[in-house]
């Protein structure tokens, strides 16, 4: 009998057939619901799972009496309890660096949808622009061109962001629990403290993991100190931004704008107040969602799938129990 996998429904719908395609020498394959109450008795018997953004606990780990590995498909891991897995020997693995493009792909198309209004533009050709003379009767955007960037969390994510906005010639600030002195090199970023940098850019960008330290980084303190005029991004982890607070800051115009792929709730319900309001620009939790990432995620979950259920340690372990043998 082959070991069985469970992929997470979402997962699967993302690389149809993929993981059947590339397991099913060594495993049988199952697209199921992870959610509990959802499960069933067969899947419970799963030695791997691929992950989509369920919830990963001691209740949730007690379903499965024979996992060896959770390969979690996205880089974030929040919605994993790590140290539950590692008391009982699962491997936890996610799929770093190959994602880092897409992200920040998304999070400059963020800031230039801010910039230049380009959904606004949009609605304006479609209904309005025909019926004016020869002016543009929008709003005008603001260059990219000369603004500072504040990058909150520096890691490969924030990284490659840094690297788009240096081509546009934007000056940039970060800000990490450690400093990357080659990128400063490089790059030319400046490390700055948290309130500098909230203080000085015209656009702040949030790149950290969501943790118990960063839950909740920017709240009304935090929001108060960025520029009337700044937008903030945030291609991350809705906690991180309190988000009642950013609605006020939305509303009252204590700043200028937001860029949201990610919220407290997701999918974010239709009665969230920030659906009504016009200087906020929301997107789907959709950083890595182009073919070419998901595929590389997908292909990544099945590497360290493979070798977990060889009996080897999997490649892209989760960097607490990289640390700590498991
Ligand atoms: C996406 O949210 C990821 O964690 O990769």
């Amino acid at each position: 009998m082959k070991p069985k996998v469970a992929v997470s429904l979402g997962v699967e719908a993302d690389n149809p057939g993929l993981f059947e395609e590339k397991l099913s020498d060594i495993a049988d394959v199952f697209p199921s619901s992870l959610r509990i109450g959802e499960i069933s008795e067969d899947v419970k018997k799963s030695e791997a799972i691929i992950l989509g953004l369920e919830q990963v606990n001691d209740s949730f780990l007690n379903e499965f009496p024979n996992l060896k590995i959770i390969a979690r498909y996205g880089v974030g891991y929040d919605n994993v309890d790590v140290e539950a897995c590692t008391r009982k020997g699962i491997y936890v693995t996610h799929t770093p660096n190959i994602l880092s493009h897409a992200v920040a792909e998304l999070t400059v198309g963020l800031m230039l949808c801010l910039s230049r209004k380009l959904v606004q533009a949009d609605k304006y050709v479609r209904t309005e622009w025909a019926k004016t003379k020869k002016n543009i009767k929008l709003p005008k955007g603001i260059d990219l061109y000369g603004k500072v960037l504040g990058i909150i969390g520096f890691g490969r994510i924030g990284y490659q962001v840094a690297v788009r906005a240096k081509s546009f010639g934007m000056k940039m600030m970060y800000y990490d629990v450690e400093r990357k002195m080659d990128a400063e090199k490089t790059l030319g970023i400046q490390y700055v403290n948290l309130e500098t940098l909230l203080r000085e850019a015209d656009f702040v960008s949030l790149h950290v993991p969501l943790t118990p330290k960063t839950r909740g980084l920017i709240g009304e303190r935090e929001l108060k100190l960025m520029k009337p005029t700044a937008y903030l991004i945030n291609t991350s982890r809705g906690p991180v931004v309190d988000e009642k607070a950013l609605v006020r800051a939305l509303r009252e115009k204590w700043i200028a704008g937001a860029g949201l792929d990610v919220f407290a709730k997701e999918p974010l319900p239709l009665d969230s107040p920030l659906i009504d309001l016009e200087n906020v620009i929301l997107t789907p939790h959709m950083g890595t969602y182009t073919d070419e990432t998901r595929r590389a995620m997908a292909l990544m979950c099945i590497e360290n799938v493979r070798a977990a259920l060889k009996g080897e340690t999997p490649p892209n372990l989760v960097p607490e129990q990289k640390e700590k043998k498991i």
